[in-house]
């Protein structure tokens, strides 16, 4: 697989690459692994740090899709890796942690995304995170780390107990080497290993005021449960924050869509749209997308960022014809061959949709 020296491998191209082979695996914490991966043939991945991937699995013969911030580097652009926390019966997370093992490969569309950091010298930045939220900041950090950026960066992030801090030896190593980052750790509890002697509790603005005191000069990116970020948002409003210098990611598009979309209502006129394995046909009128009317209609259809971005919803169109705006979760040949994202397709006429 490797290159001969010299020669540098071609660009990762997300419209035709789609095969990633893990090489390694990394226990983080007792319920965090990290998985390395290659691409199938050698490619050299372009990316920003904070981006993700769309990983596709077919799990009990049902094709599901996932989003995973890359935790890697940029600067090291051989290969990706992905931090993943098992979440309870969650049939990814834990497919991923008991199966997954190196020489496996894994199809991911992607890098896609639009939370990132390029962090600049003289630039001041607060990375705010909690729980596996640390991913796309710890891509961010690693990347300032390799680049000397000169940047001023303060990392603060929460965990349960210190058997949960996730990148914990690696984030104090930087912060030893690279004279702008500063690193700290808030612990709600102590571990049964250990008795947690730095900050306690949850992230609070007195917490804040000593970590950061300067916090309303720097940038803010966050990423991490929706409490978490509601919270702080809240917070940092309250603390007279420049809220157009507040960036943030959720591992839960669902909620955010939600929020966001717009009232789809039924429809007595409109397009027959045949859902042929679920076996139900809706009304559909021409100026709704398919996910939001579906959904309207009590239906359960997977999806996650709802703006044609992740390609979670992508299903075949078996007949008829969509007005279809995606940003990135499909590539031209998926098109070609009949898919279709629905969260971003309006029917253009009656459909028949493989899902
Ligand atoms: C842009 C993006 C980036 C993401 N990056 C990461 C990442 O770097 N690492 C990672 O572990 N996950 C990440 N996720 C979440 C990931 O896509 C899956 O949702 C997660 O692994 C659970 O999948 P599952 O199939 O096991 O369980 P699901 O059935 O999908 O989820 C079970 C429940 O757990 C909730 N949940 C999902 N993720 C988390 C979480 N991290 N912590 C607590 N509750 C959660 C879900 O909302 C759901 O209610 C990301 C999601 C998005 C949209
Ligand atoms: S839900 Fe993300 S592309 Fe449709």
């Amino acid at each position: 697989m490797s290159m001969s020296q010299g020669t540098p491998a071609p660009q990762w191209n997300p419209d035709q690459d789609e095969t990633l082979v893990c090489c390694a695996i990394r226990q983080e914490t007792h319920d965090v692994k990290t998985f390395i991966f290659q691409a199938e043939q050698p490619r050299r991945f372009h990316y920003q740090p904070g981006q993700f991937m769309t990983f596709s699995l077919t799990i009990g013969g049902e094709e599901i899709h996932r989003c995973y911030t890359l935790s890697s580097t940029p600067t090291r652009p051989d290969r990706v890796s992905i931090t993943v926390k098992r979440i309870g019966d969650g049939p990814v997370s834990s497919w991923l942690h008991e199966n997954l093992r190196p020489g496996a490969s894994l199809k991911a569309l992607g890098p896609m995304g639009d939370f990132f950091c390029e962090a600049r010298a003289g630039g001041k930045y607060l990375y705010l995170s909690a729980g596996s939220g640390i991913t796309p900041l710890m891509s961010m950090t690693r990347s300032h780390h390799d680049l000397a950026s000169g940047a001023d960066i303060a990392f603060v992030h929460s965990a349960r107990s210190p058997a949960d801090l996730i990148f914990r030896d690696e984030l104090d190593l930087m912060a030893k080497s690279a004279p702008g980052l500063k690193v700290t750790a808030i612990c709600e509890t102590d571990s049964e290993a250990e008795v947690w002697a730095g900050h306690k509790g949850r992230i609070d603005l007195a917490l804040l005021e000593a970590i950061a005191p300067d916090f309303r000069e720097r940038e803010v990116y966050i990423c991490g449960p929706a409490p978490y970020m509601a919270a702080v948002k809240t917070m940092l409003e309250n603390a007279g924050y420049d809220m157009a210098r507040y960036h943030s990611e959720s591992f839960d598009f669902g909620e955010l869509s939600a929020a966001s979309e717009p009232e789809a209502s039924t429809s007595t006129e409109g397009f027959s749209v045949e859902f042929k394995l679920t076996r139900r046909t809706i009304t559909i009128a021409p100026d709704k997308f398919i996910l939001a009317a579906a959904k309207a209609e009590g239906m359960r259809l997977p999806s996650s960022c709802t703006k044609g971005m992740c390609g979670t919803c992508k299903c075949r169109l078996v007949s008829g014809t969509v007005d279809m705006t995606p940003a990135g979760g499909i590539r031209q040949r998926e098109i070609d061959q009949g898919m279709i994202l629905i969260c971003c397709a309006k029917p253009t006429s009656d459909l028949v949709i493989e899902r």
